[in-house]
């Protein structure tokens, strides 16, 4: 079965709706396979976010995503990549459409609510730098 990495953002965070993305997730049929809070350090972002490293925004998205405790999650399912990006809309808040959690909660490209994998490859990189194995369930 895929599975995939989900982040609530800062923005998410602040807002208070953690309950309400999950539970997007878990009506889709997606499983549960890992939750927690976590704070993000530079270095982690610096990994996370290689392929962004020398844009202009980077300073402040890193700025950005340190800010609060942001809560990581594993979802597992049929297409977990492409079913979890569907319900969470394109990367811009501003252009996605309502019924999508970006288009219902987000502001901006910063302030989108929340990331997710965009392949399944990057989903295994992603889960192996912020989960351990006895904190993922089958
Ligand atoms: P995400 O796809 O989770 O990971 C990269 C993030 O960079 C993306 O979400 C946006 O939040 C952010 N991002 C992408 N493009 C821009 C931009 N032009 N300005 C500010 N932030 C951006």
């Amino acid at each position: 079965m895929e599975q995939t990495l989900v982040l609530i953002k800062p923005d998410g965070m602040e807002k208070q709706i953690v309950g309400k993305v999950i539970d997007r997730f878990e009506r889709a049929g997606l499983k549960l396979r890992g939750l927690k809070l976590i704070t993000l350090t530079q270095e982690l972002l610096d990994t996370w976010y290689a392929h962004h490293k020398d844009k202009p925004f980077f300073p402040e998205l890193s700025a950005f995503m340190k800010s609060r405790p942001v809560v990581a999650m594993v979802l597992s399912g049929e297409n977990a990549v492409n079913k979890v990006r569907d319900l969470v809309g394109p990367t811009d808040s501003t252009k996605a459409l309502k019924g999508t959690i970006r288009g219902d909660f987000g502001e901006s490209i910063q302030k989108n609510i929340v990331h997710a994998s965009d392949a399944l490859e990057r989903a295994e990189f992603e889960i192996k730098l912020l989960f351990t194995l006895v904190e993922l369930f089958d």
